[in-house]
């Protein structure tokens, strides 16, 4: 009801708009979970790729066709895969009627690849773009940005995951069979209209909007079939502005692997994660271990049911996941060094802006020089309702969190991360350097936000 908007609990998450008052309709488990394509290079000698934004004709719901967009085929993308230090070459293709680009959301690339709203595509464009990849294993994802209509494309469905594979990956003992013990899942919700459209004009809140049904890649009402094995699921939170906490609904635990950018020092044992809008995180559930394999389901923090299990009898052999899964540590100089950039995010709906500023594409807000390591203060600064999350994402690179107020961050943020919660009243300290050039955009990830002008940018030289 309504006062439940107003009481305190609510107000720490955020804005009547948020959270969990529009609640999810449980996934009722009757349509096995979609599993995008991987997506193969042009030629086998090559890792030259195409990629393109087409429109889209979906049966989603039941005895309707809803119309989409998606990339290489009707809705969303294929998973694209990359290995570090190869060369790749991506030819986007724009076949929309409206301009669109193609951004790496975590990838560490020059910035004229990044696909930030300076690099439109005209409806019919073409373009071809090319870089090195020089980050470690991740799981990163890909959509559009073009300046205020970033929502509403992705929204319609434009979103895809980009996996990273290195030698250390390879070699790790962690499931990676695609598609059988090793998952993508891209969380999004949304709002049916009652001819099964997605209407975004007609449902659009200034503040995020949030839906009542939950696709998980595409697919409603999912259902995952899974053996007794370790299952690693690659957790994308693909919503506009929805948060997510994942749970499962026995309450037992699971581990978490990795976050944005990479693997996690070690695995560690977590009862539920919550990802804002854009972040990720892997984690592996022991289906051989759980007490009871019958009713099992990931749920949100409010108990909605998000994505039903179909544990099969068959015992699959269970391997032990590796103790040491990376080398990740913010050294003492990073502890120790100055605040040399402070961002201060303010403000609701369409008010929203960063040091007192809505995002100009004419104008830089910060300089950066290219390899320098420097510790940016993030600061979300509380209104008169109180405030809400704000998702703080920074373009081409991966960052370490310092501290929060302060405070060491939990074991399950000592990793690299390109997009971070900042809670109302928040300060975080990041550590963060560019190993490229360009000009990159900084935004808040609840994609309304961001199209609202909730972004800056910095020229990295
Ligand atoms: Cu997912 Cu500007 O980013
Ligand atoms: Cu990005
Ligand atoms: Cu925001």
């Amino acid at each position: 009801g309504n006062h439940h908007m107003m009481d305190d609990s609510t107000m720490e998450h955020g804005h009547m708009s948020h959270d969990n008052v529009v609640s999810l309709k449980d996934s009722t488990g009757v349509n096995e979970l979609n599993i995008p394509p991987l997506l193969t290079s042009d030629a086998t000698d090559r890792t030259e790729y195409t990629i393109k934004a087409q429109t889209g004709k979906v049966d989603i719901l039941d005895g309707m066709t809803t119309e989409t967009l998606g990339y290489n085929g009707d809705l969303l993308g294929p998973v694209l895969q990359f290995k570090k230090g190869e060369t790749i070459k991506i030819n986007t293709i724009n076949e929309l009627d409206q301009e669109t680009t193609f951004h790496w959301h975590g990838l560490e690339v020059p910035g004229e690849a990044d696909g930030g709203p300076h690099t439109t595509l005209s409806p019919g464009e073409k373009e071809q773009i090319e870089f090195k990849v020089t980050q470690e294993a991740a799981t990163l994802w890909f959509h559009p940005h073009p300046e205020g209509k970033t929502s509403e494309q992705v929204y319609k469905g434009l979103a895809g995951l980009i996996y990273i594979e290195d030698s250390n990956s390879a070699k790790l003992e962690i499931p990676k069979e695609y598609g059988k013990n090793d998952i993508p899942l891209v969380f999004q919700d949304r709002i049916f209209d009652e001819q099964g459209q997605l209407d975004y004009k007609a449902v659009m809140n200034e503040d995020g909007t949030i839906g009542d049904t939950l696709l998980v890649n595409g697919t409603v009402n999912p259902v995952l079939p899974v053996e007794k094995e370790q299952v690693r699921l690659r957790l994308l939170n693909g919503s506009n502005a929805r948060n997510f906490t994942f749970k499962l609904n026995t309450g037992e635990s699971f581990v978490q692997i990795a976050t944005d950018g990479g693997f996690l020092n070690e695995p560690v044992t977590l009862n539920e994660v919550t990802l804002t809008p854009s972040e990720r995180a892997e984690i592996i559930i022991d289906f051989s271990q759980l007490n009871s394999t019958n009713d099992l389901s990931l749920i949100n923090e409010d108990g909605s049911i998000l994505l039903p299990f179909d544990v099969s009898n068959q015992e699959a052999d269970s391997l032990k996941t590796s103790e040491k899964l990376n080398d990740f540590a913010v050294t003492d100089e990073e502890e120790n060094m100055p605040v040399t950039k402070n961002i201060e995010l303010f403000g609701m709906m369409e008010h929203v802006e960063i040091n007192g500023k809505k995002f100009d594409p004419e104008r830089i807000d910060f300089t950066q020089e290219q390899g320098v390591t420097e510790v940016w203060e993030i600061y979300n600064k509380k209104d008169m309702m109180g405030g809400m999350i704000h998702p703080f994402h920074i373009h081409g690179t991966q960052f370490k969190i310092v501290s929060r107020d302060g405070v060491e961050p939990k074991e399950y943020e000592q990793g690299w991360k390109d997009t971070i919660a900042i809670h109302p009243g928040e300060k975080v300290k990041i550590a963060i350097q560019f190993k490229h050039k360009g000009v990159y955009m900084f935004h808040c990830h609840i994609l309304e936000h961001e199209d609202n002008g909730m972004m800056g940018q910095i020229e990295v030289k």
